[in-house]
C-alpha cells in the first residue's frame, strides 16, 4: 500500500477568498499548498470590472504569507451591462483569466448576475473568438424547478442552447454535482470541462438532511443522492483531462450558518487534499490524484505546470485539523468529511 505520494504542486480552479479579515485568516490553508486558483469575483459589490479585479489581486497578495508562492487568477462577474472589450483587454493582458457567469439569484452575491442570457450573445462571441473561459454556475433559478433538479435543467435549457451557438466557447461547468453534469462533459468537445468540489465527493444529501439538519453540510449547488456522488467520484478519479478540482472553499461565519435562513457554502481550504487522497486511495486511483488537482486544470486554461511538488505522506494515526478558523470578525468552521483522514501534506 502505498505510504507516500510526491505530485506536481495542485491548483484550486474555484476558490472564494472574501476580503478583509476573512482573507487574511483563510487565505494562507490555500496558499500554503497551492499554487495558483482561480478567484471567484462575488464579493459585497462584486468584482465587475478589470480594474476592480487587479484592485482585489493587490489585496489578496498583501495578505498572502511572505513565504507561500501563491498566484491568484483573477475572474470577472459578469452582469448585462459588462463591457466586452474590457474582457477583451484584460484577458489579453493576462489581468484576467476567466470570466465568472452566475444567473441572477442562484447563490451568494448573484443579485446582480444574468436574468437575460440572450444579452451576453455578444459576449460570448467575443470570447469564443479570443479563447477566454467561461466559468459557469449551471443552475437555474426558476421558482417552478425543484432545487434537486437545478442543474440538469440548466444543462438542457440554457448551456446547450448556448454550446450550440458558440460551438468553441470555452466552458468551465463548475461544481458539478449529478450524473447529468458528468454525461454532458464527458460527451462534449474539449472546450468544455467541469470542476467538481471536494465536498460533492464526500456528501450526498443524507448528510445534509438525516438525523438533523446540518446547516455546514449546506452549499449550491446542494448536494444530490449518492448515485451522483458515485458519478462524481468516478469522473474525478478517471483522470479524464475534462475534470479538475475546484474546491468551492467558501468560507461563512458561523452565525450565518446556523441560522433560520443559513447560508450557502463549505470551508474546505484547510483539509482538501488529505481528503482527496484518502478518497482516491479509496478508489483504488491514487495514481490519478495527480491529473485531477495537478494536471487538467493548468492544461485547459493553458499554463503550465507548476514547477514545485509536494508530498503526501499516509501518517500511521488520523490527522488532526482544526474544526474552526478564528477571524477576529467571526468564526468559521472547516468541513469534516466524516471519516478519519491520514493524508499528511508537506510542500517540497
Ligand atoms: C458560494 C459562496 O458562498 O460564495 N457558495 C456555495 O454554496 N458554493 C457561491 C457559489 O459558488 O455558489
Ligand atoms: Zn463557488
Amino acid at each position: 500500500m502505498a505510504r507516500e505520494l510526491e505530485i506536481v504542486r495542485p491548483d484550486d480552479w474555484h476558490l472564494h477568498l472574501r476580503d478583509g479579515a476573512i482573507l487574511k485568516a483563510v487565505l494562507p490553508f490555500t496558499s500554503k499548498t497551492f499554487g495558483r486558483a482561480i478567484i471567484m469575483p462575488n464579493l459585497s459589490p462584486p468584482i465587475t470590472s478589470v480594474k476592480d479585479a487587479l484592485m482585489y489581486k493587490d489585496r489578496i497578495s498583501a495578505a498572502c504569507p511572505d513565504n507561500h508562492s501563491f498566484k491568484p487568477l483573477m475572474t470577472i462577474y459578469l452582469t448585462e451591462s459588462t463591457d466586452l472589450m474590457d474582457i477583451a483587454d484584460g484577458f489579453s493582458q493576462n489581468y484576467i483569466s476567466a470570466v465568472k457567469l452566475y444567473p441572477a439569484g442562484a447563490t451568494t452575491n448573484s443579485s446582480h448576475g444574468i436574468n437575460d442570457f440572450k444579452k451576453l450573445y455578444k459576449v460570448f462571441e467575443k470570447m469564443e473568438e479570443i479563447g477566454c473561459p467561461l466559468c459557469v454556475h449551471g443552475e437555474v433559478v426558476d421558482p417552478q424547478v425543484d432545487i434537486f433538479d437545478r442543474e440538469h435543467v440548466f444543462i438542457d435549457k440554457i448551456l446547450d442552447p448556448i454550446m450550440r451557438t458558440f460551438p468553441n466557447l470555452k466552458v468551465v461547468l463548475e461544481h458539478i454535482t449529478t450524473q447529468e453534469a458528468v454525461s454532458y462533459v464527458k460527451t462534449s468537445k474539449e472546450n468544455i470541462a467541469a470542476t467538481i468540489t471536494t465536498h460533492h465527493l464526500v456528501i450526498n444529501r443524507n448528510f445534509i438532511l438525516a438525523a438533523g439538519i446540518k446547516p455546514h453540510y449546506y452549499c449550491l449547488p446542494v448536494a444530490k443522492r449518492e448515485k451522483h456522488r458515485i458519478a462524481l467520484l468516478k469522473a474525478a478519479a478517471s483522470g479524464s483531462s475534462s475534470f479538475f478540482l475546484g474546491t468551492d472553499s467558501a468560507p461563512h461565519f458561523d452565525t450565518h450558518k446556523e441560522s433560520a435562513c443559513g447560508c450557502a457554502g463549505c470551508f474546505t481550504a484547510p483539509n482538501t487534499m488529505s481528503i482527496l487522497a484518502e478518497l482516491f486511495e479509496q478508489e483504488g486511483s491514487l495514481e490519478k490524484l495527480e491529473y485531477f488537482t495537478s494536471i487538467n486544470g493548468a492544461n485547459f486554461y493553458n499554463l503550465p505546470l507548476n514547477s514545485e511538488r509536494i508530498k503526501l505522506i499516509k501518517e500511521t494515526d488520523p490527522i488532526e485539523f482544526p474544526n474552526k478558523v478564528f477571524t477576529g470578525e467571526g468564526v468559521i468552521t472547516v468541513f469534516d468529511p466524516g471519516f478519519p483522514v491520514s493524508w499528511s501534506v508537506k510542500s517540497i
